[in-house]
């Protein structure tokens, strides 16, 4: 039997890659034909000729996803007859940010200030409660930025509302962040839990560009409060495999932005950079073995994201502890095609590293300062 992947992107070939080493085969359920998981496994893509969830199901042994944005029905009806992890729950959440908000006030981690809004006088009533800047985000569906308007002033949002009306919206308010972090958990079926170290992220318009791990001179306490937040949700959503929950780190502390129910951009460097990554990891967890440790295997890792054209490939391979990860999509303006891990001794060298990567960064990249 195989492991049953809802979805063939570049999160799907990653555990595929993590997973040959544990013996474990694939099955992949996708729309595209040509995903980049389609050939690491038996891919059945809901395009051709047949019933190709059916053909998937009775190959698939546990299922899981690669994405959040699995329609509910289809998880539903799939759990009725196979072990899917995460579980529902965490899915249902995990794919409304509304629903994520709730939960995350109900467990007690802090939030931005958020409203629902359905017309543009609850759009307006909200940006009157919560103040400017805020941010009008769909509630589904939104990814790199994709779904959502900066409002800086009162004459944004009718224009807003006519982008985005249609779908459910929700207005929060805009967090002057000293930094993004994120941290990786995750559980597996006899409830074991085990956390990577807190990562620092770096977004410019919407796309994860780079994360160093662990956070920069991030504080103890910071660091605790964001592994009890995982291990609260963890335990709560009796979640089984890898969550990933993005943090704003203010002065106040840790706000919650959102959480994701899988393997998470901001956990890549973990590929090279971790005795166990984060792919390895969700696959121990939801096949029901042991989980692996998450420390580090040199002190500080680094990964670059590799956004619309491939660039100097042989360039990146020259450098010392530097990894290419390609997912083998066809390059495209603003299209994450792959990824860079770096490992190092020291701070200073994973700044000088970071630094011969500047190609691959934005100009205002804060690493590059
Ligand atoms: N309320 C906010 N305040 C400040 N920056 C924000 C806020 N919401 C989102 N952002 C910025 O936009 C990025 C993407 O937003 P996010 O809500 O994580 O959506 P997604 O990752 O699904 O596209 C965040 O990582 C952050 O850089
Ligand atoms: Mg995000």
């Amino acid at each position: 039997v195989a492991i049953g992947v809802l979805g063939a992107g570049q999160l799907g070939r990653m555990l595929a890659l993590a997973g040959y080493p544990l013996g474990l085969e694939f099955a992949f359920y996708d729309k595209p034909v040509n995903a980049p998981a389609a050939h690491l496994g038996q891919y059945f893509s809901s395009c051709q000729q047949g019933d190709a969830l059916a053909q998937f199901l009775a190959v698939a042994g546990v299922v899981t996803y690669e994405t959040e944005n699995v329609p509910l029905s289809l998880a539903e009806q799939i759990a009725k007859h196979k072990r899917l992890y995460p579980g529902i729950q965490s899915l249902r959440l995990g794919q409304n940010r509304i629903a994520e908000k709730k939960l995350f006030k109900q467990l007690n981690i802090p939030t931005p200030a958020y409203q629902e809004v359905h017309n543009e006088a609850e759009l307006k009533a909200a940006v009157a409660d919560i103040g400017l800047p805020a941010v009008l985000k769909t509630v589904t569906l939104g990814y790199d930025g994709k779904g959502q308007i900066l409002l800086k002033e009162e004459a944004d949002l009718a224009r807003a509302w006519q982008k985005l009306q249609g779908d459910p919206l929700v207005v929060e308010a805009f967090v002057y962040y000293q930094r993004e972090v994120s941290i990786i958990g995750v559980r597996n079926r006899e409830s074991e839990m085990a956390f990577y170290p807190v990562t620092e992220n770096y977004h410019h318009q919407g796309i994860l560009r780079y994360s160093l791990a662990p956070a920069p001179a991030l504080l103890g306490a910071i660091a605790d409060q964001a592994r009890q937040y995982m291990a609260v949700l963890l335990t709560h959503l009796n979640h089984i495999g890898v969550l990933a929950l993005e943090l704003f780190e203010t002065e106040q502390g840790l706000l919650a932005n959102e959480m994701a129910p899988r393997v998470h951009n901001s956990g890549h460097w973990t590929i090279n950079g971790a005795v166990t990554s984060q792919f390895e990891n969700h696959l121990r967890a939801i096949a029901g073995l042991p989980l692996g440790s998450t420390a580090l295997c040199q002190p500080y890792a680094a990964m670059v994201n590799i956004i619309g054209s491939y660039g100097n490939t042989r360039a990146v391979l020259a450098i010392p502890g530097a990894h290419l990860h390609c997912y083998g999509k066809e390059a495209r303006p603003g299209r994450k095609i792959g990824h860079i891990n770096l490992t190092a001794q020291t701070e200073q060298q994973q700044q000088a590293l970071m630094r011969q990567l500047a190609a691959y960064l934005p100009p205002s990249a804060p690493v590059l300062a």
